[in-house]
C-alpha cells in the first residue's frame, strides 16, 4: 500500500515567531522539496480570531504543513471547518510544546498524558479531511501538577511510556509520528530550556521503528548538518529540522540532494536576495509587515564575512524611512562579492 505522505522526507519545524508565511517563502528559495510547517496556531485562536491573517499562504509554500493545538474534540470540530477553506497539505497536531501557557490548558507536551484525548482529535481531524494528519510529540514529560491527579508518578519518561502512548493513539492511525527525541519538562524550565537542557535519546526512536517498522516515524532535535540528516533519512520515515534553519539556512541548499534523485540547489546568497525582493515589494504594496519579513533572513551570511553589517543593514529601524525592499537592494552593494555570489 503506498504511503500517504512522502518518506523518507525533511521538513521544516513549526516555530512559533519564525515560520510564519514570510518565512516560508524564503525557505521555499532554498529547498524545493522539504515540508514546510506553519507556526502552532490554536484551534480557539482560528475559531475566534482573524482567519485569513493567520492561515493565508502562497502558493510557492506547498508542500506546507498546518500545526494545530486543541485541548478537546469540540475545539477541533470548531476550526476544521475553517481549516478546510485553505488548502493545506498537512494538518499536525501539538503534543510537544512544553510552554506553561499552552500545557496549563491542557495543549502541547502534557497531552502525552492523555493518549485516550489524542487518539480521538486525531480521529476527529480525520473527519474533516482527506489529507494526512500527524502528530508532533516528545518522548516523555515530567510534571507534578499537569499530569492527572490519578498518575501515581510525576514521570512518563520510559521508553515503555512512550510504547503506550503510541499504542493507544495509533488506534486513531495517524500518517507519521514526528518525534522530539528528549522529553519536555513542564515545570521549571522555559520552552528555550526545553529545547536544550533534556537529553537527547534518539535511540529510542530509533528503538520505537525496529519494533513498529509499520508506523512513520520522523525524528526530531538537535540536527546541525546535511550529513546528520543523511542519517537519519537512512533509518527512519524523516528528519525535522527547526533552529537550524533560522541560524544557517544557506546550509539548506543541500536538502533537495538528500532525497532520491534530487539535486543541491545551487543558489547563491545574491539570487536568494534578488528573489526575495519582488516577494517584499508585494508585501509593502498591500502594506503588510515588509521589514519583519526581512528580519527572517538574518541566518543569510552565518560564519561568513559580512554578517554583521548583513545583520545591521536588515534590522534598521523602519523609522529610518527605507523601504525594506531598498534595504535588500542596499545590501547587494554592500556585502562581499565572492560571498554573495558563492555557490
Ligand atoms: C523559536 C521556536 C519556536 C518553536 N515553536 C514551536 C511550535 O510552534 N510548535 C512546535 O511543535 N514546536 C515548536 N518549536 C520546537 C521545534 O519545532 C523543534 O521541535 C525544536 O526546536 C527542536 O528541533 P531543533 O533542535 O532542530 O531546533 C519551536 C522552536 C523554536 C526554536
Amino acid at each position: 500500500m503506498k504511503k500517504p505522505i512522502e518518506a523518507p522526507r525533511v521538513s521544516i519545524a513549526p516555530m512559533i515567531d519564525v515560520t510564519d508565511k514570510h518565512f516560508r517563502y524564503f525557505m521555499r528559495l532554498i529547498t524545493k522539496k522539504a515540508l514546510l510547517y506553519t507556526e502552532m496556531l490554536t484551534c480557539e485562536g482560528i475559531f475566534h480570531g482573524d482567519s485569513h491573517r493567520l492561515l493565508d499562504f502562497n502558493e510557492i509554500e506547498h508542500p506546507v504543513a498546518l500545526q494545530i493545538a486543541a485541548s478537546s474534540t469540540e475545539q477541533i470540530k470548531r476550526a476544521m471547518p475553517i481549516i478546510n477553506k485553505w488548502n493545506y497539505d498537512e494538518i499536525n497536531l501539538n503534543a510537544g510544546c512544553p510552554s506553561d501557557r499552552v500545557s496549563g490548558n491542557l495543549m502541547g507536551a502534557c497531552l502525552m498524558a492523555y493518549p485516550d484525548l489524542v487518539r480521538d482529535m486525531i480521529k476527529t481531524i480525520k473527519e474533516f479531511t482527506d489529507k494526512p494528519v500527524t502528530l508532533k510529540h516528545r518522548i516523555g514529560i515530567e510534571g507534578r501538577n499537569i499530569l492527572p491527579a490519578s498518575f501515581k508518578r510525576t514521570l512518563l519518561d520510559t521508553y515503555e511510556d512512550m510504547d503506550n502512548f503510541i499504542s493507544i493513539v495509533d488506534e486513531a492511525r495517524p500518517d507519521s509520528y514526528i518525534i522530539h527525541a528528549r522529553i519536555a519538562i513542564l515545570e521549571g524550565l522555559s520552552p528555550k530550556e526545553n529545547r536544550e537542557i533534556p537529553p537527547l535519546r534518539y535511540e529510542e526512536v530509533y528503538r520505537l521503528k525496529d519494533e513498529h517498522p509499520e508506523l512513520n516515524i520522523e525524528i526530531n532535535g538537535g540536527f546541525k548538518n546535511l550529513e546528520a540528516m543523511k542519517v537519519q533519512m537512512a533509518l527512519l520515515d524523516g528528519v525535522m529540522i527547526g533552529r537550524l534553519a533560522k541560524d544557517n539556512p544557506f546550509l539548506l541548499r543541500g536538502i533537495d540532494a538528500l532525497y532520491e534523485g534530487g539535486s543541491f540547489n545551487y543558489i547563491s546568497r545574491r539570487e536568494i536576495i534578488e528573489e526575495y525582493i519582488p516577494y517584499i515589494e508585494s508585501l509593502e504594496a498591500s502594506r503588510e509587515n515588509s521589514y519583519m519579513a526581512i528580519k527572517h533572513m538574518d541566518g543569510l551570511f552565518t560564519g561568513v564575512r559580512g554578517s554583521k553589517k548583513w545583520k545591521q543593514i536588515i534590522n534598521t529601524s523602519a523609522s529610518q524611512g527605507i523601504k525594506a525592499s531598498e534595504l535588500l537592494r542596499l545590501s547587494l552593494r554592500e556585502l562581499p562579492k565572492d560571498i554573495l555570489d558563492e555557490r
